[in-house]
């Protein structure tokens, strides 16, 4: 049967997520919430279903609602995220929210733990993993197809460059915040590392931003340059800029994971897949001798519209909490979102020291369920 949901924030991020669930035979909207009137009206008018302008009504209105999705935004993106997610899990709920969890690493901690406490699902819409190129990806990692992992690039950001009078952004939600685009926007490539390489245990941080921004006295610390060492030994390094400067090679973003058997790059986030397999005769460099290439093989899905990533990944979502999949198995889980967030907030301390390298606060470990994991 399908999930009862209600949306919670009905601009443009919770309007992709109620076209996602109107065409989901997995979930059944039935309502939206907005504190600004007009917009829960228009959502409620526009998918048929009642409209709701505070959580605490909603969820009264509301009794066998099973999921709330959170598409709140707020300063940097997600200081509206922490009351209506802790209001749906003190009530029992499952909730997928927006990520970042929170624009405040505590609070992100609290709604971790507060989920698990209420044994209810709590989900973040880390969305670009979940991509047909980025499972053929996690495929090659998992049948041994990469080897021993050797290094992670990562590309993720926006293309700009230095407009003609640029004005410094004005938007409340920006405006003042150096760490604006740190906070809101590396829980994507972190996770997207993440996936592939695993838990990052060291992190060190040199951070810009270009002359355009400095002239107008913006505080945006938009160019972040990361360096991070894996769990597993595996080195990487993230470049993530918002707007300094127009986008290279990869598009949108773009992630390689070299290994000793082979080596995948994605390109533009959900476009293409390249698979190059090890030379299978050891390269002679001495000889100018750069080994053998096979392949390579590619994936083209010919999508190259990112919007793409919301059905699927709540799709995905909805299919974990259908099946009752044991909570630490849950898909782009809060402790996933929780772990991107750490990794942020060691970027931040790593920069405001010099450029020192920072262990991140270690995400909480995964306790189990005595009732289903007993042996
Ligand atoms: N996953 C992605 O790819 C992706 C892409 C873009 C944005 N986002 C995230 O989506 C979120 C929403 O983005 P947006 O641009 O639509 O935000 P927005 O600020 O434009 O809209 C949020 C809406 O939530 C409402 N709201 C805030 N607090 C509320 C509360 N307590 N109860 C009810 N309504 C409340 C606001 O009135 C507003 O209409 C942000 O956190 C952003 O980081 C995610």
């Amino acid at each position: 049967m399908a999930l009862k949901v209600g949306i919670v924030g009905m601009r443009g991020i919770g309007m992709a997520h109620a076209d996602a669930h109107q065409s989901d035979e997995l979930s059944e909207l039935v309502a939206v919430c907005d504190v600004i009137k007009q917009r829960a009206d228009e959502g409620a008018e526009k998918y048929g279903v009642k409209a709701y302008y505070t959580v605490a009504d909603m969820l009264d209105g509301e009794p066998d609602l099973q999921i709330v999705d959170v598409c709140t935004g707020g300063m940097e993106n997600g200081s509206w995220h922490y009351e209506p997610t802790m209001e749906a899990i003190g009530a029992g709920k499952h909730v997928l929210v927006e990520k970042p969890l929170s624009n405040d690493i505590e609070e992100a901690r609290e709604m971790v733990a507060f989920a698990t406490d209420e044994d209810v699902y709590l989900g973040c819409n880390l969305n670009h993993y979940f991509t047909e190129v980025a499972a053929r990806a996690k495929q090659y990692v998992d049948e041994g197809d990469i080897g021993e992992q050797i290094y992670c690039l990562h590309k993720m950001g926006f293309s700009g460059g230095e407009p003609e009078g640029y004005k410094a952004p004005q938007a409340a939600r920006v405006k003042g915040f150096p760490w604006f685009h740190a906070k809101a926007f590396l829980a994507h490539p972190f996770s997207c590392m993440r996936y592939f390489c695993g838990d990052i245990t060291h992190v060190q941080a040199f951070c810009n931003r270009p002359g355009f921004r400095k002239r107008v006295e913006e505080l945006l610390v938009s160019t972040l340059s990361i360096h991070v060492r894996f769990e597993n030994d595996c080195v990487g390094y993230l470049i993530s800029q918002r707007g300094d400067a127009a986008y290279g090679l990869g598009g949108w973003w773009s992630l390689e994971l070299a290994g000793t058997k082979g080596t995948f790059c994605i390109e533009n986030c959900i476009e293409k897949l390249t698979y190059w397999r090890a030379p299978s005769a050891p390269p002679r460099p001495e000889k100018l001798d750069t080994g053998k290439i096979e392949g390579p093989e590619i994936m083209d899905t010919g999508i190259a519209d990112f919007g793409a990533t919301f059905p699927r990944r709540i799709h995905a979502f909805l299919e974990d909490v259908t099946n009752g999949v044991p909570k630490e198995q849950l898909r782009g889980s809060g402790r996933d979102a929780l772990a991107t967030l750490e990794y942020t907030w060691a970027v931040i301390d790593s920069y405001e020291n010099g450029g020192e390298i920072v262990r991140p606060n270690p995400i909480p470990i995964l306790k189990g369920d005595p009732l289903t994991q007993n042996d």
